[in-house]
């Protein structure tokens, strides 16, 4: 411990929910100058703790310090008066502002008393992009963005303030590699003898990079905090989890593909907006990578095969030519897609766990829309058990879920759905090491049942992990195909970064 303050302390905190010991008796320094990066597994408490820190929610116990004098935000804006800034885990953004709009929503300048016009926001949200370095438009209506530039707009928020303390609740969840440079940019920029930093992600070796310390968290508890220099990654992730963990291996590839059924087919998919003429093959009980760039398109593929996006082309299903008008449409064809934008496609927020994982799930199980109660709990019960989600029983409403446990509320609904193809957008995002592995095995499980399943990933590792065959897309395009044993990240890379013409894209169909 350094002499002197910290620059943020936290000392002997408790929480409670109904049902849940979220925090107790936990502590945590943030020194001048430093990334403290805070870990542990879904529903570990971290969001939490941040949550207590910027003044969302009041400790049960426990006090705060900022540069040694108490502190108790009344709230967040209370916060960020004193000088803490956070990027929530989940985004607070107006959809039909603009992004301008958004980043100084509730406290746009005023000039002689009189709101300022948008022009002028839209003038420092420019120079603010110009700053921080992140193509967007500021004129954009945030809905049109996806979730990788609504992440960028809630960055360029936090970042907006004069900030002292900037706090990031997996900022990257939604980020590929170059928007996660991006950002390690800003945040050592940002860091400075007067400022610090808390950072919260699962990626490990994101950890590695950035962080100066790691604070581990266990079911609420605090366990220890680690220099990141020295400290091996398992050793991490064995106080994460308070054992070691097998590291997971990738099975073995997939037999020849030239004898197997072609249970997908996308022959020249283009849109208005981005995609030209992607073709490609899924075969049965492949998995299939979809590799590429923010915004070169792979969310776009899954959108337009499910009838989400108007697009031209044709898609086949097991041979057979097929029209699919609506997501609905293509659940009657066998085709589920797991969204990468979970708020708006995939959860009740509202609804427990049960109603959750069954929704619209299984004929047979459902009686006049109403999922038979014993059958329903039964199923969600064994899926909060394979997928450890962390929650006090199944009828807990999905809005008290910690991130990454609402994430594995959304897989485990398109699991328990029984598709024959399954496209999966980023299912792993916001979730914790231990995991991860459950969720790859139960992928691999699927296929090899005989289930084809294309998955995107903006984690190449991931990727490589996981796919027999991976389709490396950029800018709309598809730029190669790689059988996994002769891929490599450099590799996929090199096929994503095959630019026809320089742009910078980070908008979901729409007007790009
Ligand atoms: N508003 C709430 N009501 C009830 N329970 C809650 C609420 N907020 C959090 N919890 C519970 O508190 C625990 C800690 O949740 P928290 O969101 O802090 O986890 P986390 O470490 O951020 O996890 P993740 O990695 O999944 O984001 C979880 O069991 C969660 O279900
Ligand atoms: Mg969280």
């Amino acid at each position: 411990m350094t002499d002197g303050p910290a620059l943020l302390r936290a000392t002997g905190i408790s929480k409670s929910f109904p049902g849940v010991r979220a925090l107790d008796d936990v502590h945590l320094d943030l020194r001048h100058g430093e990334v403290l990066a805070l870990v542990g597994e879904n529903g570990a408490g971290k969001s939490t703790l941040l949550k207590l820190l910027s003044g969302i929610h009041r400790p049960d116990a426990g006090t705060m310090e900022l540069d040694g004098a108490p502190m108790s935000p009344a709230g967040p804006r209370q916060a960020n008066e004193l000088g803490i800034s956070v990027i929530h885990q989940e985004f607070h953004l107006m959809p039909d502002l603009t992004v301008a709009q958004n980043i100084f929503i509730g406290r746009e300048p005023r000039r002689a008393g009189l709101l300022i016009r948008d022009d002028e926001l839209e003038r420092r949200a420019g120079r603010l992009f110009e700053r921080l370095g992140i193509p967007l438009d500021p004129r954009q209506p945030v809905a049109h963005l996806s979730v990788a530039g609504q992440q960028m707009v809630e960055i360029a928020k936090a970042l907006s303030f004069d900030a002292r303390v900037l706090i990031m609740d997996e900022p990257t969840a939604a980020l590929t590699e170059t928007e996660v440079a991006t950002l390690f940019r800003i945040v050592r920029d940002f860091v400075s003898p007067r400022t610090g930093v808390i950072y919260v992600s699962h990626r490990m070796d994101e950890i590695k990079e950035i962080s100066d310390r790691i604070t581990v968290l266990r079911d609420g508890r605090y366990v220890d905090t680690l220099p990141t220099a020295g400290t091996a990654t398992r050793d991490v992730i064995a106080a994460m989890v308070g054992r070691q963990l097998a590291t997971g291996v990738r099975p073995e590839p997939a037999p020849g593909v030239a004898d197997r059924e072609v249970a997908l087919a996308v022959r020249g998919l283009s849109t208005r907006a981005l995609l030209k003429d992607v073709s490609f093959e899924l075969y049965r009980g492949e998995i299939l990578g979809l590799a590429g760039l923010m915004g070169a398109g792979r969310t776009e593929v899954a959108r337009a095969i499910i009838g989400a996006d108007r697009s031209s082309g044709a898609v086949e299903v097991n041979g057979k030519p097929v029209t699919v008008r609506s997501p609905a449409d293509a659940v009657r064809h066998g085709i589920g897609y797991l969204s990468e934008d979970r708020k708006r496609y995939g959860l009740l927020l509202d609804q427990d766990v049960v109603r959750n994982v069954m929704l619209s799930s299984l004929p047979g199980m459902t009686r006049g829309g109403f999922v038979r109660d014993a059958d329903g709990r039964r199923v969600a019960a064994e899926m909060v058990d394979r997928l450890s989600i962390r929650t006090p029983s199944v009828t807990q409403r999905a809005k008290n879920l910690s991130g990454g446990n609402q994430q594995k509320v959304v897989l485990a609904k398109w699991l328990v759905r029984d598709c024959d193809v399954l496209i999966v957008d980023e299912p792993t995002r916001g979730i914790d090491v231990g995991a991860k592995d459950e969720i790859y095995t139960l992928l691999t499980g699927l296929a090899a049942q005989g289930k084809s399943i294309v998955v995107i990933s903006s984690e190449l590792p991931e990727v490589l992990r996981l796919a027999d065959r991976i389709v490396v897309m950029c800018e709309g395009r598809v730029t190669g195909t790689l059988a996994n044993a002769d891929a490599t990240q450099h590799h996929i890379m090199e096929l994503a970064t095959r630019f026809g013409a320089d742009r910078s894209l980070v908008t979901t169909g729409g007007d790009a």
